[in-house]
């Protein structure tokens, strides 16, 4: 539907609810409740996605297995925990559109970070500079001054960082490509949140990686808050490396397992440094318990321990659920529940606040964030102090998003459980408390 369909009034939001093919896929998750009883407008998956109520199942399949089987589960258990990770890889791979053995569920989104960066941050006195986008999540940021320090350089002369326009909030694609076209010969690796996580704005991945590949860079992803959020083509845009966390929209549960992809074109490169550990041994011969390493081909070969299977377990009842409604689909409902808020939004007219989130379909995903205005009204001055306080307030009206300092609130609306009633009632409250 698009956005000259949309109109006002609760009836409408009821009307596209009850058109909506995977409306029905809401039954199947636990929808936190107010303390009224009643369900949440729950706006945060971007943060924390929700659970899926057959994730109990495939962890108690698990426990049982476990204690009527010990040991042997690793062979014997209904779905054996020796290959266990397998049972993720295919649908994996459909998520972020890799090859099955550009893929692997293992650790967490940082410590795969730096393993990718253990093998592809190779710095040299001529290129040395790491590209990331100003405001990175921290988590990144540390990472990646910790990798340059570690190299022996200087995070002040190789960290470069892209920074919007006076008085812009998102990045341009063109600025983009023109800074790695005039600094790529300094840039050892690129690496960009495939969507930005306090603006919500999709980067042109596609285009990020070409520029950064002519220039003889590396490239790679933090896909936190793209990987089941927006339509992903890993294998073909070709970045040299990925990694994502599969708590936020791929509901996998908190800490959850994170997912890492590495390029075919480096699956057979024995060459690269990195960190081994065990998991990443050649199967055939891994308990040989020999002492030299032999990488499994692909990104398996770049695991470190056996992982942890209750963590896999309740990733597998989200995998499934996104497999039966097909990506497309969810895709297609997460751009029309989107267009949908900033309709309503938009109707609002409010000086109080401005969706900072770019307004084109294919620069955002299922995220609006909406900037509190400074200057102005005193209310807003107010609001804009209290700003956790809207929040609390919202929480207490039954609306679940998230504040990022120093002025952003947060939301999502994801097509698997919200509705557009959700929609609607967010609308409606936010703006009766703003
Ligand atoms: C963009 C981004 N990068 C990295 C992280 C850190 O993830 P983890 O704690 O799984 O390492 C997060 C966590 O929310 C994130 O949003």
């Amino acid at each position: 539907m698009t956005t000259s369909e949309f109109r006002a009034g609760e009836e409408f939001a009821a009307a596209l609810d009850a058109s909506d093919p995977l409306a029905h896929f809401r039954d199947r998750f636990h929808i936190p409740k107010t303390k009224a009883g009643t369900d949440c407008i729950y706006l945060c998956g971007h943060s924390l996605g929700l659970q899926p109520k057959t994730a109990r199942a495939y962890l108690e399949q698990e426990l049982r297995d476990w204690a009527e089987l010990g040991v042997e589960g690793h062979f014997q258990a209904k779905n054996p925990w020796m290959p266990y990770h397998r049972l993720l890889t295919q649908q994996t791979a459909d998520v972020v559109g890799a090859q099955p053995a550009e893929v692997v569920g293992m650790n967490s989104l940082t410590v795969n970070l730096h393993l990718m960066m253990v093998s592809f941050y190779r710095p040299t006195t001529e290129r040395h500079k790491i590209l990331v986008e100003g405001g990175a999540f921290p988590s990144d940021q540390y990472a990646v001054k910790s990798q340059i320090l570690f190299h022996g350089f200087d995070p002040a002369s190789s960290l470069l960082e892209l920074t919007p326009r006076e008085g812009e909030s998102c990045l341009r694609d063109e600025d983009i490509e023109s800074l790695i076209e005039r600094e790529g010969k300094s840039i050892a690796l690129i690496l960009i949140g495939g969507v930005n996580y306090v603006t919500g704005q999709v980067f042109d991945m596609a285009g990020i990686t070409q520029a950064g590949h002519r220039k003889g860079c590396l490239v790679g992803f933090d896909l936190a808050h793209a990987a089941g959020n927006v339509p992903l083509q890993l294998h073909d845009w070709g970045p040299d490396f990925a990694v994502w966390c599969n708590y936020k929209y791929l509901n996998g549960g908190p800490g959850c397992v994170g997912g890492c992809f590495v390029h075919e074109r480096h699956a057979r490169a024995w060459e690269l440094p990195r960190f081994a550990g065990w998991w990443g041994h050649d199967e055939g011969t891994r308990f040989q318990m020999g002492p030299d390493f032999h990488p499994i081909e692909g990104a398996e070969g770049w695991q470190l321990s056996n992982p942890p299977i209750l963590a896999l377990a309740a990733m597998r009842a989200s995998l499934e659920i996104f497999a039966e409604a097909g990506l497309e689909r969810v895709h297609a409902k997460g751009t029309s529940l989107t267009a949908y808020m900033q309709f309503l939004l938009d109707q609002q007219g409010s000086p109080k606040f401005s969706v900072i989130t770019p307004r084109e379909e294919t620069r955002r995903g299922a995220q609006l964030s909406l900037r509190l205005l400074r200057g102005g009204r005193k209310l807003c001055d107010r609001l804009l102090r209290g700003g956790r306080k809207l929040c609390d307030r919202l929480a207490a009206a039954g609306v679940i998003g998230d504040w990022r300092e120093p002025d952003t609130f947060r939301v999502a609306a994801v097509p698997l459980y919200n509705s557009y009633q959700d929609v609607y009632r967010f609308v409606q409250r936010f703006a009766a408390l703003t």
